[in-house]
């Protein structure tokens, strides 16, 4: 067998991807992003994939959030801050149920190419290309902003460094500090459900105190001072994958220096497509969303092709099938796992089968639909005996107005108010710790359940 390329993928039939009519610019960008400093160390990847691999054996749990599309427009130390912030939030609230560490990981620094439902967009009458994320075209809606341009490749490498280095200075610089975390519920104060909430935070906070008072921070003053925050994106983008891809000289092996995990979108994992052929050479950990077209066979045949070794860790499953829908695809997919005796970590990424049209015309998500969803891939899991490993979201710390209902119910009319997302609608940091709170409930009653099995 040849050895694996990291230009392969161009041999392979894609999907998604733009054609971009000026060569010339386009291999000049690729030069120069080659030449470039790769955006994360190798050494990350595999840390993050010894922490996966605990998420598989349950003994640690993942949240997976961020924007839908980030976009050269919103790049601001604020929203990258507040994004930060929530997730910190709502990673504390589910390790305080959970009692094991979670795994935090932002569709940050690098979430710029999306697959569309369609390959052009009508609007009064004009049909144009549809917008494929700022790293490829422009969202405005007009014919020279829909053409591929390659500059964005390079404009888009350069925000991705620059989140990078803001999130690692709060991830090390002490931002980080739950301690200073102490607003998480004041959004909610006055609706019925709130109390709830507040009683947990102010759990959290006492234990906080507990250990300052009992001198237990010091010690670990390292552990809740700083933390470990990974970035994360769909590598739908191979140009751009393939010039940020490096041989790592401590392991021998290619790595993805585009991010530390990078998945492979619903759209694209056709097993012998261009996508599964990048992803499967780079030894970062894998995300491999599984909607409900995945066939238990695909499954079978892309878990051998993305993680030949069976090395837990390498391989996470994002399952995306709509509140209601779990039920028929989940277990036949669980089973598939079983038999190959394959060992992945299971997510559940509660937004994108649930996407609608709202009476006032928006494309948006019910707060609701993405509860069942998760509540539903909780139960299956309790019901199979394997391990739901973790949640991944769409979200912003910013206030905006894109998914309906929560504590502070956004109503279909309020949708117009803030609503800025670039590509799918996200979950507010209120809406987001929300959430946080009621999958914590769904850990607690798993952690209740698990320990009581145990003692008889
Ligand atoms: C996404 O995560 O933004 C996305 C497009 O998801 P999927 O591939 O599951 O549709
Ligand atoms: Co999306």
């Amino acid at each position: 067998m040849t050895e694996w390329q990291k230009s392969d993928w161009r041999n392979k039939p894609r999907v998604q991807m733009p054609e971009y009519t000026d060569a010339a610019a386009l291999n000049a960008v690729e030069g120069r992003l080659a030449s470039y400093p790769p955006l994360i160390f190798a050494g990350e990847a595999r840390r993050l994939r010894k922490e996966l691999a605990a998420v598989s054996r349950g003994e640690a749990f993942l949240l997976q959030g961020g924007d839908c599309a980030e976009s050269f427009a919103e790049f601001k130390a604020d929203n990258i801050r507040d994004t930060f912030k929530v997730m910190l939030q709502m990673a504390m609230v589910l390790t305080f149920a959970a009692k094991v560490p979670v795994v935090k990981v932002g569709r940050m620094a690098g979430q710029m190419a999306k697959p569309r439902s369609a390959p052009t967009e009508t609007q009064g009458g004009v049909e144009l290309p549809s917008y494929r994320g700022d790293i490829i075209n422009g969202f405005d809606f007009t014919e020279a902003s829909r053409v591929p341009d390659p500059s964005r490749m390079e404009q888009a490498y350069l925000q991705a460094a620059a989140t990078l280095n803001l999130l690692r200075a709060f991830s090390s610089g002490g931002f980080a500090d739950i301690h200073a975390v102490h607003a998480w519920t004041l959004g909610f104060t006055g609706a019925p459900e709130a109390q709830k909430y507040q009683e947990m935070a102010a759990r959290i906070t006492d234990t906080l105190d507990f250990m300052n008072a009992a001198g237990i921070r010091d010690e670990a003053s390292n552990a809740v001072e700083t933390v470990d925050f990974y970035t994360s994106h769909e590598a739908l983008l191979l140009e751009y994958e393939e010039a940020l891809c490096r041989l790592d000289s401590t392991s021998g092996q290619w790595v993805a220096g585009s991010g530390h995990m990078i998945w492979i979108g619903d759209r694209t994992r056709q097993p012998d497509g261009a996508h599964v052929e990048f992803c499967k050479g780079v030894q970062n950990p894998i995300g491999l969303k599984c909607g409900p077209s995945m066939t238990t066979g695909h499954l079978k045949s892309l878990m051998s092709t993305l993680n030949p070794n069976n090395e837990a860790g390498r391989l996470t499953l994002i399952a995306r099938f709509g509140a209601g829908s779990v039920g028929e695809h989940l277990p036949r997919l669980i089973k598939a796992v079983e038999e190959e005796g394959a060992n992945v970590v299971w997510t559940c990424d509660a937004m994108h089968g649930n996407t609608i049209k709202s009476s006032t015309g928006y494309k948006t998500r019910p707060f609701d639909s993405v509860l069942r969803e998760v509540r539903e891939f909780f139960a299956i899991h309790n019901a199979e005996g394997s391990i739901p490993g973790g949640v991944h979201f769409e979200m912003t710390g910013q206030d905006v107005t894109e998914c309906t209902g929560g504590v502070r119910a956004v109503t279909d009319e309020d949708l117009s108010d803030r609503y800025h997302t670039a590509c799918d609608p996200r979950l507010n940091a209120s809406q987001s710790l929300e959430l946080a709170f009621l999958v914590a409930e769904e850990l607690a009653a798993r952690r209740g359940a698990v320990s009581a099995s145990k003692a008889s």
